[in-house]
């Protein structure tokens, strides 16, 4: 294909995937239906890596049909074998930038610039000059950087921990994060100006906060599942093969348990989860057909034929029960329904009328 064919594809693709977009719901304004319908997200995914069983074919120019296909479908797109980055499943995009809703002149703070897809996607909306965009990775930064170049966008990128904000910028107008913290830093906080707002992915959810004086915000949860990956550092086992492996042959004491593991896989009782127990994960081992939910303290619950063992600090699978217990008293709540709570010692994530809350531990 020649660079005029593709070009005239890549646009006739771009405008199908803005106008579905729309035609779902994800984009509601036309502000962000033609930030999507102009920005051609193929600069900025060159190459993606499809995730099938075992093995993770590149797709890139080399198969043009298959590539631009694939980079104007509305999905997810892992960019590096390491799955260390991923332009993110342009309809979650969409929901975030709408819940951020810049104006003509605002300032906005990116925190995860992986591709700069999305940070294009704000230049388009808000103007280059009032774009900030942070990673913590120096050579995405550099490729951004030349994407973004080469469609004519400047923003102001920088190298480093998004945890800390970009203070160079501030005060910012609104924060959109793409990775995930445990709960909002209070650089963000300093860094936004009151009556501005932040969006970030907090426990598998979208937060939308507005910012009041003093370390202080009140917002809710859009209905939509994130699951983004973690702001690094974050503490992670070392080795997680010996880990599964020590777990799976451990010997402990089993008891029954009506509550079948699957239920990780529900996404609204996932959020749940994660706001009731930070720091679980799940990790399924095929050679040794058990299912292992492990704790970042180092607790443990192993899964096996409608029975668990359990060792550690907590119990963990009696935290499960617990919150599901709950969740399913209340009649199973969708995250939408829930609000989050900001204040300078304390941050919590509340289902108002229900007496239902959680606090968001500083680290995990
Ligand atoms: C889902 S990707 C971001 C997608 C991106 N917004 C785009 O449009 O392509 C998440 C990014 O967060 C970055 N990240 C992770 N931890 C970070 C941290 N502590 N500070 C800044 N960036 C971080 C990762 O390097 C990764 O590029």
């Amino acid at each position: 294909m020649s660079g005029d064919l593709w070009e005239s594809r890549a646009e006739k693709l771009r405008w199908q995937l803005a106008k579905s977009l729309a035609a779902d719901g994800a984009v509601t304004s036309e502000a962000w239906k033609a930030a999507f319908a102009a920005v051609p997200r193929h600069v900025f995914v060159p190459r993606f890596y499809r995730q099938t069983p075992g093995e993770q074919p590149v797709v890139d120019e080399s198969t043009p049909d298959a590539w631009l296909e694939g980079v104007y479908t509305n999905q997810l797109l892992v960019v590096s074998p390491d799955v260390k980055s991923s332009s993110t499943v342009p309809s979650l995009m969409a929901a975030m930038l709408e819940a951020l809703d810049p104006q003509d002149d605002h300032r906005v703070l990116e925190i995860g610039t992986g591709t700069g897809y999305n940070a294009a996607l704000l230049s388009h909306r808000v103007g280059d000059s009032n774009v900030v965009s942070v990673d913590i990775a120096a050579d995405l930064i550099n490729d951004a950087q030349a994407r973004l170049a080469s469609i004519g966008y400047r923003p102001t990128l920088g190298i480093g921990d998004g945890a800390e904000g970009w203070a160079g910028g501030a005060l910012y107008d609104g924060i959109i994060a793409t990775c995930a913290p445990n709960r909002i830093p209070d650089a963000w906080l300093d860094q936004t100006r009151p009556g501005g707002r932040i969006v970030t992915p907090i426990a598998t959810g979208v937060a939308v906060v507005d910012i009041e004086p003093g370390r202080k915000g009140e917002g809710r949860f859009l209905q939509v599942a994130a699951f983004f990956m973690p702001l690094r550092p974050t503490p992670r086992p070392a080795d997680l093969g010996t880990q599964i492996a020590d777990i799976a042959s451990a010997i402990a004491s089993t008891r029954p348990t009506d509550l079948d593991e699957k239920i990780w896989f529900d996404d609204d009782f996932r959020f749940v989860l994660a706001a009731a127990l930070p720091g679980i994960r799940f990790l399924s081992k095929l050679e040794t057909g058990v299912t292992i939910f492990t704790h970042l303290d180092g607790s443990w619950a192993r899964l096996d034929n409608g029975t668990v063992a359990q060792a550690g600090d907590q119990q963990i699978w009696n935290a499960v029960e617990a919150a599901h217990k709950r969740w399913d008293d209340l009649g199973r709540p969708t995250r939408d329904m829930f609000s989050i709570s900001v204040k300078p010692e304390s941050q919590h994530i509340r289902l108002e009328g229900h007496g239902v809350e959680w606090a968001l531990p500083r680290v995990p």
